[in-house]
């Protein structure tokens, strides 16, 4: 049954898209889950861009498989390659800056970016400074241990040391009050990245990681000794941040990430990354 959970919330996420496009076109059929190309609104084309001809992404590129750099050094990942389609239909040429996780939202806050991909996540706090896109994939919060952990449950893991990378959602939910759900600042460590925070689990100096499923999967897979508890933090939507003086790039990404979803483009990307296990 497991198998086909993430494959059923990325149709319910495909069909959610064709119903919003749907309802807007005006026809109304949202029953049938079919791609809907007929009511998708056309891309406009009245947004600019800090560079004329060019879309200027910030992220932290130590997150698979949404970005990461292949051994090239080339950047590659769903998010990446999503990136690349929304910037063909724009008629723009990709540029991707790599920066810590905190810096890639600032930078689009700031409007040294014009957008944000970072497998990130919609929150209050993030879109009192910028814009988010529609959503385009669900993220969890799990907790790695090591294979001989005591820690079975989430309830286990009050008083352990917990990592996580800085300014994350991870390191949010962690370091609130134990009333607010949360174990307490002086439990956690935020690290610069998501794989030295399981170098730190490796290490013995944390006792568990919270990070997103998917670069958990990746982590585990690559570091022998680790495994994932089966229980699950949080449900989260991951969206583009885009600065918030530009709606109307806001609009034309929206519109293009439709179209992407409609015509099979998106699911194709997701496909290369993450197989269904
Ligand atoms: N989804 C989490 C958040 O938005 C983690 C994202 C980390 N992304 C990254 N590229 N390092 O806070």
């Amino acid at each position: 049954m497991k198998k086909y959970a993430k494959f059923i919330s990325l149709v319910l996420a495909v069909m959610m898209f064709a119903g919003v496009f749907a309802g807007c076109g005006g026809d109304g059929n949202t029953t049938s889950g079919e791609p809907n190309t007929t009511s998708t609104e056309p891309i406009p084309t009245d947004f600019t861009t800090i560079t004329e001809g060019v879309l200027t992404m910030s992220t932290n590129a130590e997150f698979p498989p949404y970005e990461m750099t292949d051994d090239n050094g080339d950047y590659i990942g769903i998010d990446v390659e999503v990136a690349k389609a929304i910037a063909d239909k724009l008629g723009l040429t990709l540029q991707i800056n790599d920066m810590g996780f905190d810096a890639a939202i600032t930078a689009c806050q700031n409007g040294a970016s014009d957008i944000v991909m970072a497998g990130l996540t919609v929150n209050a706090d993030r879109e009192a400074i910028i814009n988010f896109s529609n959503t385009y994939a669900k993220g969890v919060q799990v907790v790695i241990v090591t294979e001989d952990s005591p820690i079975a449950s989430i309830d286990d893991l009050e008083g352990k040391k917990i990592g996580t990378q800085m300014g994350t959602t991870g390191y949010i939910y962690c370091s609130d009050t134990p009333e607010n759900g949360g174990y307490g600042e002086e439990n956690v460590t935020g690290y610069d990245s998501g794989i030295t925070a399981v170098q730190a689990l490796i290490n013995g100096q944390v006792d568990a990681v919270v990070i997103d499923n998917e670069p958990a999967k990746v982590f585990v897979q690559e570091n022998p000794g680790l495994k994932i508890l089966d229980t699950e933090f949080t449900n989260e939507d991951y969206a583009i941040g885009v600065n918030k003086s530009n709606t109307a790039l806001l609009d034309a990404i929206n519109a293009a990430l439709a179209e992407l979803m409609n015509d099979g483009t998106f699911q194709s990307i997701v496909d290369k990354y993450i197989t269904a296990e």
